[in-house]
This record gives C-alpha cells, structure tokens and sequence, in this order.
C-alpha cells in the first residue's frame, strides 16, 4: 500500500462507503466499548438488528451505557443489551471491569475495542501516569483485550467458534509523520520516552494520536503471531467520520479546518460504523487474522510499519507493553503463558 497523502486519503473518501454486511448473530455474544458516542454506537445498533444472544453495551459510566441501550432499543427493537463500565485511563477500572465481564459472560464471539479520545495538544497524565492517548487508545485496550482472552479462547474451544478481536485503528497510519520515532525507539524504554512530559511538546503531541492508532494495529499483528487459529484479531479504518472524536478541538483554526473536512467529505458515524461490522463479521477468518482492513478489503500496512524501523518499533512496544501490563493486573503473566505462543 505504501505511504499515502492527505489528498490521496480525501479522493479515497469521495468514494463512498460499502453498504453495511448483515449477518446471523445468534446465540452469540458481542461487546463494544465507547458504544455511547460515534461509531462505536452506530456499530452497537447493526449487531442489534442481527440478533445477538447478548450485547454488551461498555462506556465509561452505566449511566452513559444505560442511555445508549435505551436509544439501541428505540431504534432497533432489540432487548438483550446490557451495560458495562470502562475507564480506560484507570488500568484499576479495566480490570474491574474485566472481572465482571468473566463473572456474569459465559462467552465472547467479538469483541470490538472501539473507544479511544483525542485530547488535542495538552499533556494530561491518567491516574497511572501515561500520557492520556497512549493509555486510552493503546495500552488500555491491549489490557482490556488480554484479560478478556480466556473468556474468547473458552468461546473458541467450547462452541467451535472462531471468535475476533476487532481494534478500531485509522487510515492515519499511512500518513507520512505515521511513525514511532526514531529517537523514542533509541531510547532504552520507549513507551515511557512516549509518555514522559518533557518527551511530549506540542509537536509530539500532534502525532500522539496517529502513533496511538499505529500501535493499535501494530498490537494485532503481533497477537495474531502469538494467538491460534482460532481467534481472529484484526484491525480497521473507519474513514474519516463526523463523531465526537474531535470535540477537543473546539476552538480556532483547527476547528474550523476539521468542520471543513468534515462537511466536505466526513463519513457519517453510521457509514463509519459499517468497517467494524465488516471487521467483525465480514471476509474469511484467515485473511483477516492479524490483517488491517479499510473499504470492506485487506489492506497492506505503510512502508513505514513494514520497514524494518516499523518491525524493531513492533518487537519492542509490544515488550515493553508486556512489562506493563504485567504490573497492571497480576493475571497478565499467567494468560500470556497459558494463551499466547511462546
Ligand atoms: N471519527 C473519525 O474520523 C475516526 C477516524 C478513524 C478512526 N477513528 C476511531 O474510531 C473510534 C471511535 O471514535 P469516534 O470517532 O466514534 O469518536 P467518539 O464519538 O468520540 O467516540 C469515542 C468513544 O470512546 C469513549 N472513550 C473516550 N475516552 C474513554 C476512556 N477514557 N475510557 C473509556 N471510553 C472512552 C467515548 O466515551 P465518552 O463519550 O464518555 O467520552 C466514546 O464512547 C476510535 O478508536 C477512533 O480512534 C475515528
């Protein structure tokens, strides 16, 4: 695929987005996080209407799932979703509320790690000390994903199922400041040298949500190295949507920029929506077992992730993720043994 340009990212928009898949949910269970707002929302209403045996609606309060499964339910006449908390800027909340996940699910056919937040320029730390973007669209999902796995792989096993692990990443990984870093990936701890503020100036911070959504993807290629068969992680890009994605941005001329694009050419959040169903539900399991997808196909990843600063920066975040993950929750170390490839 290569590198792309901002114009060749536009003129791809102007397209139009492949209809929405439909497809036969039945006695299976789905999950979305950030399934209040945007495409997260729009995803949870067509699982809805395919008639899932539960769908768990996950938002940062009950009150907020609460809402969305009433307006899931106006809208679609579907009765089984339920609500679920999630704060990923708290690795405590995650793990909370994968412990709740395991308590009251007796299985997961897809899970779709949806939410994410663009902060805009400012360095604001999470409670456990990350750069906010890294924690809430990166380590936070990876964490919530690896605690969810012995629930997905007893799925798999039980009901001879090949459940998927969907990441919403973007096609900005194919934009050309789409990389880690060289300096961040000399320094003896990456994710840390990402984290730190001093790393982090205004400049940084412009990039931060591109390289959140780059680990995204990056995440799911190697877990498909170390999953089995059967399980499916894949990553995907929406297009570029009208949501409440840029709501940081609100004042002066980069709002005004953003409101342009979108009115120009922006996705509707339901049209958005559409490459998660198509993620989750669509294509053949192998093809898109550790595979990025955009417009209903496999794309290749950017010349930057297939190079081999892109493979060296793949290797070591996701050991360093490890290490960090390992101090979040005390069940990390016994999944990764028990359910990843040595
Ligand atoms: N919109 C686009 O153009 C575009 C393009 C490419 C990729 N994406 C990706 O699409 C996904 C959905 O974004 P969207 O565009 O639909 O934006 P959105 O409308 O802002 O939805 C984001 C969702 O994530 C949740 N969230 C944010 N911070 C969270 C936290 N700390 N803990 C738990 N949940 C949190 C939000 O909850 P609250 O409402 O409570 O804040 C909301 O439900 C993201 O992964 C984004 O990176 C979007």
């Amino acid at each position: 695929m290569g590198n792309r340009t901002f114009q060749e990212m536009i003129d791809e928009q102007k397209k139009g987005m492949p209809p929405v898949l439909k497809g036969d949910l039945t006695g299976k269970t789905v999950m979305v996080t950030g399934a209040n707002s945007g495409i997260g929302f729009e995803a949870a209403k067509h699982f809805a209407t395919m008639n899932p045996a539960r769908l768990v609606i996950v938002c940062r309060t009950i009150a907020k799932a609460q809402d969305s499964i009433k307006q899931i339910q106006a809208e679609t006449g579907y009765k089984n979703a339920e609500p679920m908390a999630l704060e990923l800027s708290s690795f405590r909340s995650i793990s909370e509320s994968v412990t709740q996940a395991t308590k009251t699910l007796d299985r997961l056919d897809i899970l779709v790690e949806n939410a994410a937040v663009s902060t805009g320029y400012e360095y604001i730390p999470t409670e456990d000390g990350w750069e906010t973007m890294l924690q809430v669209n990166s380590l936070g999902p990876a964490l919530h994903a690896l605690l969810l796995l012995p629930l997905i792989s007893k799925t798999a096993r039980e009901h001879s199922v090949v459940p998927r692990i969907v990441v919403v990443s973007s096609e900005v990984i194919f934009f050309p400041d789409g990389t880690i870093g060289s300096d961040a990936l000399a320094a003896v701890n990456t994710l840390q040298t990402l984290s730190s503020k001093e790393y982090c100036t205004p400049e940084i911070l412009r990039i931060r949500y591109v390289q959140s959504k780059i680990l995204n993807t990056m995440f799911v290629r190697k877990l498909a190295t170390l999953l089995p068969d059967n399980i499916v992680p894949v990553s995907l890009n929406p297009g570029f949507c009208v949501s409440g994605l840029r709501r940081k941005h609100e004042n002066g001329d980069e709002a005004e920029r953003f409101k342009k694009m979108e009115d120009e050419f922006g996705y509707t959040s339901e049209e958005g929506s559409r490459q998660i169903i198509y993620a989750a539900i669509g294509g053949k399991d192998q093809e898109l077992r550790g595979a990025f997808t955009s417009y209903s196909q496999v794309l290749e990843i950017s010349d930057w992730m297939l190079s081999d600063e892109g493979k060296k920066a793949e290797e070591k975040t996701w050991t360093e993720m490890l290490e960090v993950l390992n101090q979040a929750d005390e069940r990390i170390p016994q999944i990764v043994k028990e359910f990843l490839k040595a």
